[in-house]
């Protein structure tokens, strides 16, 4: 698939902002694998919505790289790497340990990437608070990925309380030596760069003592996201440090990219020439609508249709799971289009391309004819499956995946809530489901695994995610 941006200006423009804001300074070398944060627009790393189809959309819309979901030490640790000869995509599985999952699920895929299309453009975030276990996290994804990122940002207390994310910024001692770690054995070894995701401390002098520490390490890059810790995502993001943090990281050579409220590409290359930061990060943005990568003069926002026919593509190409497809759908999809109800019963991806409107493209129902039988979605929509084996087979099978289907759609669903939730909005407060009807996300399998493998809270350990979830 080819990026918009390769047939157009807005690389052109994006150098000339990154040469407004000091190209000329000192640079740190970037290592051959790896790659240069500056003149780039990127994908943030976004647990649940930065799953690889929104980042194949987003490198479909031009985003020049794409961070993965944050993804903790242990849960990639013990995983194996294979191949999927399907779709050549790289898979890192585990067995799950659970036995509920056990029944359910053969394996999970706790990390995706597609080695041809995020070709030198995917950058690994870890969630960790322990350099040995960074580095052997980072040595299992290293010679697949263009850098590796620490997650030194997240406000949640299911990554706090164990020391990840924001924790690290109030023990910089500890965050040094991660990012010193990866840098010495990382680095060298793989020929990537290192680099780090903060966020805004309470005063000037503590951002910047921070900011010079952490440039000191030998990172190549590091990103702002212009709130404090105790800030919600509501929040107006704030850039009085802005200016003073790029300037610290020019004078180590290290790249400075924006975070927070940035709308798109134009947005972006704006901040970039007003505050002197090297490039910029979209999270909730690209989240709704992946073309936010495109400049207005190359097209600008396609329209949510568009986007979301591209999204579902992409994530039956990748054998994307159902539960996730149907969880961005709900952030893709507005509200108050009548397809945002209709698409809340859909248990499979036949029955969402014809949803959305979508069964003139024959190539695209065969795609979703084979995916729903590659996933065992066929006979939950009420069509018949051709898969062979007795009755007794497949009514089991059948049950298995209403139950699997069950268990799938009320995690999206709560994670929906969840994410409102934790986003202040007041009015799913009413919409919480009876205790009765919550579940418990550490035995709801692999239906969960994007939230409960790859997310900052579920990686953690099953504990604090039951919990989370069933707080919901
Ligand atoms: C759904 C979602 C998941 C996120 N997951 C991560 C993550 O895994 N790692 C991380 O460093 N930040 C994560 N963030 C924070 C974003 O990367 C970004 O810093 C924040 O949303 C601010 O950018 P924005 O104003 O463009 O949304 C997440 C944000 C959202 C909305």
């Amino acid at each position: 698939m080819t990026s918009v941006t390769e047939e157009t200006t807005a690389p052109v423009l994006a150098a000339a902002a990154a040469a407004a804001a000091g190209l000329t300074q000192k640079r740190v070398p970037i290592p051959p694998r790896g790659v240069d944060y500056r003149g780039k627009i990127v994908l943030a790393p976004m647990v649940r919505s930065g799953e690889l189809p929104s980042r194949l959309l987003a490198l479909h819309y031009g985003a020049d790289l794409v961070w993965g979901p944050e993804t903790i030490d242990r849960a990639m640790i013990g995983t194996t790497r294979r191949v999927n000869p399907r779709n050549h995509c790289i898979e890192w599985t585990r067995v799950p340990t659970n036995n509920v999952k056990k029944e359910l699920f053969d394996e999970s895929v706790i990390y995706r990437i597609d080695p041809v299309r995020e070709a030198g453009r995917h950058i690994f975030q870890i969630g960790t608070s322990d350099p040995a276990r960074a580095v052997e996290c980072a040595k299992l994804v290293a010679a697949d990925v263009s850098g590796i990122d620490v997650n030194a940002g997240c406000p949640k207390p299911f990554s706090t309380h164990a020391g990840m994310g924001a924790a690290l910024l109030r023990t910089p001692e500890k965050l040094v030596s991660i990012l010193e770690a990866l840098v010495a054995e990382i680095k060298p070894a793989f020929d990537i760069g290192i680099s780090v995701k903060i966020r805004l401390l309470e005063t000037t002098a503590e951002t910047e003592a921070l900011v010079r520490r952490l440039c000191a390490t030998g990172i190549t890059g590091l990103t702002i996201h212009c709130r404090t810790t105790p800030m919600r995502p509501r929040e107006r993001a704030i850039r009085g440090q802005l200016r003073m943090i790029a300037d610290v990281c020019h004078e180590f050579g290290v790249a400075c990219l924006v975070n927070g409220d940035v709308e798109g590409r134009d947005h972006a290359l704006e901040l970039m020439a007003e505050y002197g930061t090297d490039g910029a990060m979209i999270a909730t943005c690209a989240e709704k609508n992946g073309s936010c990568f495109r400049a207005k003069a190359d097209g600008g926002l396609a329209t949510w249709e568009e986007a979301v026919a591209k999204y579902v593509r992409f994530a039956m190409e990748v054998e994307n799971k159902f539960h996730n497809t149907k969880f961005m759908l709900t952030q893709m999809v507005p509200g108050k289009s009548p397809k945002y109800r209709e698409l809340t019963p859909c248990k499979s991806y036949g029955k969402i391309i014809e949803v959305l409107g979508l069964t003139g493209d024959e190539e695209l129902v065969e795609m979703a004819r084979r995916t729903d039988e590659l996933m065992k979605l066929v006979t939950l929509d009420g069509s018949s499956s051709s898969s062979s084996g007795n009755d007794k087979s497949k009514v089991e099978a059948a049950g298995d995946d209403k139950k699997k289907h069950d268990l799938t759609n009320n995690v999206a669903q709560q994670e929906n809530l969840k994410r409102k939730r934790e986003d202040g909005d007041e009015e799913t407060e009413k919409q919480q489901p009876p205790p009765s009807m919550r579940i418990n996300v550490s035995e709801a399998g692999e239906a969960a695994t994007t939230a409960a493998a790859t997310s900052v809270a579920e990686q953690q350990s099953s504990q604090p995610v039951a919990a989370a979830v069933a707080a919901l």
